[in-house]
């Protein structure tokens, strides 16, 4: 058993917003009327939310003060200049495209690089990123460590690019049609897993050479730069920023959803080394985002941004998050829920295929689940399994992953001990009754990103 990190917040709470209490049989009318997907219920009718770590944080006083600061002007608002300056001071990138959020980034970048035919290998799919890469007409290849598919593996890096993998797409396709590799840190659908400076390294050593760009989902690398610090030999004295800038040099350039490290509710970028990349990304910029010094967000949203980079990287700031993430995971793992191992960044993964061990893939126990644990307790949380994977292209049959996850996602500097407290309280408890879980079927399905929208039905009424 690991022994416990202390992690008290170095904040003090300032203000703080009501949340409503409910009872069973309101959750089970309102679960119902969701289609039993977390996605639609209102949140005003949860508890504690930990759907997402996506624009849910806490803003600081300093990036509220921030907020009245906003220059408003349609062109070379004061606000893009202290974010572009405070992205080249952290992540050391030369040109900075501005989007709303992280998707903006994936959209203009796909356009950009992606030809029809390529292949674009990664350390394992996002949702978004790869329906750009597909929109754009190329193919993700997953090169993560198998690792990675195995939520009981205790590697302690299961983000890695598994660099085999990666050699045979490279040899099969040829780096001609390898317009860039799709490199997350902390890698979210494997469980919130980081990646070594060591793998992050090898990758770059390997691509720079053949022309291929390595492109970072820099969405959660400020995370995945605390983990290099706990675990990796070489780091413990190294600040996170420090790991962070070594981190980055091993790119070409990132995407970003700044809803999450960056502590701002909206906001994002596409950043980059190449000066001609950048010519034809703001270029792009204009046309599906706004002009090149806002990219669709506001004057205001900028300045928080610029301010939340900064604080992402304070090494007491990101201690306590992981910390929290990590307290929670303990308490189930005490009790031998079945969680992903080791207890990733931001997010705790309930292991429905052992959750509900009697319920078959494709009855969606971790959609079933989720919606379980909301009437239980007024906890929203995420499926991350079947429904999320969509279909195969080719044969039109769900995809099965292997990991078949429910999300437990925490919010940065939202909630405190006790939340985590009922929140384990209440998944313990679930999984004392879980034998009586019933599965669900699919009534609704839409063509993209279903997982948004699709509705449900119990099985057996
Ligand atoms: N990349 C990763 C790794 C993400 O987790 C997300 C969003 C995105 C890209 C897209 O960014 O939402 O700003 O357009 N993840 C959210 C989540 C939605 O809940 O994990 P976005």
């Amino acid at each position: 058993m690991l022994k416990r990190r202390s992690w008290a917040e170095p904040f003090k709470i300032k203000v703080v917003e009501p949340i409503k209490m409910t009872t069973r049989e309101f959750r089970e009318q309102a679960i119902k009327e969701a289609g039993f997907n977390t996605f639609l219920l209102k949140s005003e009718d949860v508890y504690i939310d930990l759907l997402t770590d996506s624009g849910t944080s806490a803003m600081s006083d300093w990036q509220w003060a921030g907020m009245m600061l906003g220059d408003e002007a349609y062109a070379g608002s004061k606000n893009f200049y202290h974010m572009e300056e405070a992205i080249r001071d952290v992540y050391g990138y030369q040109h900075v495209v501005p989007t709303h959020q992280g998707r903006g980034a994936e959209h203009i970048m796909s356009k950009c690089l992606i030809k029809p035919g390529d292949i674009i290998p990664g350390n394992m799919y996002f949702t978004t990123t790869r329906l750009h890469q597909e929109l754009a007409g190329g193919k993700f290849v997953d090169v993560i460590i198998d690792e990675a598919h195995d939520p009981l593996s205790e590697h302690p890096f299961k983000g890695n690019i598994d660099l085999d993998k990666l050699k045979h797409w490279i040899d099969q396709a040829g780096a001609a049609h390898i317009p860039y590799i799709s490199f997350a840190g902390c890698v979210n659908m494997a469980g919130g897993q980081p990646v070594s400076m060591a793998n992050f390294r090898a990758v770059y050593e390997l691509c720079r050479p053949l022309g291929i760009k390595v492109m970072f989902d820099a969405t959660r690398n400020v995370e995945n730069a605390y983990f290099i610090q706990q675990r990796e030999p070489g780091y413990r004295d190294k600040s996170v920023a420090e790991i962070l800038r070594e981190m980055s040099s091993y790119s070409d350039g990132c995407t970003m959803s700044s809803k999450k490290d960056h502590l701002v509710n909206i906001g994002g970028f596409l950043a980059m080394n190449d000066d001609d990349f950048y010519q034809q990304a703001v270029n792009m910029v204009v046309v599906y985002e706004g002009l090149h010094t806002y990219g669709g967000m506001a004057g205001r949203d900028m300045e928080a941004l610029a301010r939340g980079i900064r604080e992402a990287v304070h090494d007491d700031h990101i201690r306590a998050r992981v910390g929290q993430v990590e307290y929670l995971g303990q308490k189930l793992l005490e009790e031998g829920v079945p969680i992903v191992v080791p207890i990733g960044g931001h997010a705790v993964f309930l292991d429905a295929k052992r959750f509900y061990a009697h319920l078959p893939q494709n009855q969606f126990p971790a959609q079933a689940l989720a919606a379980d644990l909301y009437v239980e307790s007024g906890v929203r949380a995420m499926e991350r399994g079947v429904v999320s994977a969509g279909r195969n292209k080719e044969t039109g049959d769900h995809e099965y992953p292997k990991l078949e996850l429910v999300r437990l996602t925490i919010p940065r500097r939202v909630y405190t001990q006790a939340h985590m407290d009922i929140t384990a309280e209440s998944v313990i408890d679930l999984y004392e009754k879980r034998t009586q879980a019933v599965g669900l079927k699919m009534i609704f399905e839409p063509p993209y990103l279903r997982f948004f929208q699709a509705r449900f039905e119990r099985l057996g009424g």
